[in-house]
């Protein structure tokens, strides 16, 4: 048995749905275990391109458990879409369990959301959703199974929602027959796919079975350990899988954080190696008009771009306790003559050079200027290579930097967004 977590070492989008995928065929369970609708992950098969936002990245293989974890928020129209639109496409959902004990993103959540926003979020209620479980004031999914739980609950939380939709936001309030209608049906709709996920993943331990963590988003944008306050409001840092599915630390055998070969961010909040968006090494980055253009999977928003930060790599490093890297979109340096890495912060306020960032804090980052430091580009296609002899040895030692400077094993590195665009250098399961 192994049990590997897979999360983000940066803004997001790094490409954690194709190293999942690309590890789920050793798998036998594959668990998300935090954030919602905000998530956009991309795989690209032979089959086709899918997309997910809450549904495990495992689910293209057969005879998988695929489970939406416990710390997860979930929005059932949007997750009804997910599913049915995945069923369009040929895809068995036989292996998909949820937790009851997800929480529910209500309407009112996401108005709150798109009125109150402050930091560039997605719009799908994820800040208010996890607010309100934090506030005690949630409805979870195996609310939805009885009239009479959730109609209690509305009668808890209605009231208070209401009064701020219509007082503070000038909104329209929501009655307690119109929800209970509509949520009671999304609760008939999940029945079948409810399952006792704590007790899953105790026989998968017992039975030695592989398991696979998938995080939603990255380090810089984790609740306690990103740069607040421009972050979402759950814990995709390794740590969050233990909370968030139901199993210890004791469990966790490996910690793989997938990091871009460069830096993109969604969303306001400060970026020390941005880029400006119309300089041509932005453009170059952004790889706009491919199939992996840098855009919002969620929101189709353009992603800012920026050069690899090894200060902000190596702070993730240090708060997932990493025990390997997958290394994405090496391809999108091809034809660059120099690249650049931010090996250095400098403080403007206070002239200290950091190289060991204490943390990420939003008011600690917008003190920062990066220090870079140059190297040769390869200038010739990877774009899709399949072995390391394969590679430019400036390519290589574009990786080994990497891995030196985060004291980290690079495990896989990634050339192109299809499963077989990959290098593996260490055997994962
Ligand atoms: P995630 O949210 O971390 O799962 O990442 P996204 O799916 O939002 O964004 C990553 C994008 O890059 C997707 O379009 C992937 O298909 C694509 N991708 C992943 N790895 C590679 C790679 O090595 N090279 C290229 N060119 N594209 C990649
Ligand atoms: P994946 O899983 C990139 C960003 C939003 C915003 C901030 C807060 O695809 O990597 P929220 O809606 O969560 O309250 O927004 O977080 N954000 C992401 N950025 N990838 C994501 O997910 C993201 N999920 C949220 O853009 O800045
Ligand atoms: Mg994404």
């Amino acid at each position: 048995m192994v049990c590997v977590v897979i999360s983000g070492g940066q803004w997001g989008d790094e490409g954690k749905a194709k190293i999942t995928d690309l590890l789920s065929d050793k798998a036998d369970f594959i668990v998300r275990y935090q954030g919602g609708a905000n998530a956009g992950h991309t795989v690209s098969t032979k089959e086709g391109l899918f997309k997910f936002h809450l549904i495990p990245s495992g689910i293209l293989f057969d005879n998988k458990t695929c489970i939406i974890g416990p710390g997860t928020v979930i929005e059932p129209g949007f997750l009804i879409n997910e599913i049915e639109n995945l069923k369009k496409q040929g895809i068995n959902l036989q292996g998909l369990k949820i937790s009851g004990l997800a929480h529910i993103t209500m309407p009112w959540h996401i108005d709150i959301d798109k009125a109150a926003d402050t930091v560039g979020s997605t719009g799908k209620g994820i800040g208010p959703t996890y607010t309100d479980k934090a506030k005690r004031h949630g409805i979870q999914l195996h609310d939805l199974l009885s009239e009479k739980t959730l109609r209690e609950k509305l009668q808890r939380v209605l009231p208070k929602q209401n009064q701020a939709l219509q007082k503070i936001h000038n909104l329209n309030a929501y009655s307690e027959d119109e929800i209970v209608e509509k949520y009671l049906k999304y609760g008939e709709f999940f029945k079948p796919y409810l399952g006792d996920v704590i007790n899953d993943l105790y026989k998968a331990r017992k039975d030695e079975k592989n398991i696979l963590f998938e995080g939603a988003q990255g380090t810089l944008l984790d609740i306690t350990f990103g740069s607040y306050p421009y972050v979402t409001s759950s814990t995709p840092v390794s740590g969050g899988a233990c909370v968030g599915s139901g199993v210890g630390p004791t469990i966790i055998d490996k910690s793989i954080g997938v990091f871009k070969c460069f830096s993109t961010r969604v969303g306001d909040g400060p970026f020390p190696s941005e880029l400006a968006y119309d300089s041509q090494e932005a453009i170059k980055l952004r790889q706009d008009g491919t199939q992996w253009a840098e855009f919002g999977t969620t929101t189709g928003r353009m992603r800012r771009v920026g050069w690899f930060d090894a200060v902000l790599a190596k702070y993730a490093v240090r708060v997932n306790s990493f025990t390997g890297i997958a290394l994405t979109k090496l391809d999108t340096l091809d034809s660059f003559d120099e690249i650049n890495i931010c090996i250095a912060y400098l403080n403007k306020e206070t002239g200290e050079m950091i190289q060991e960032l204490p943390y990420a804090s939003s008011s600690l980052l917008s003190q920062c200027e990066p220090v870079f430091q140059s190297f040769p580009g390869w200038n010739e296609l990877i774009h899709g290579s399949k072995s390391w002899d394969s590679l430019p040895s400036k390519a290589q030692k574009y990786v080994e930097l990497i891995s030196r400077t985060l004291e980290t094993p690079v495990n896989i590195v990634s050339t192109g967004p299809d499963r077989e665009h990959s290098i593996f250098l260490d055997d994962i399961f």
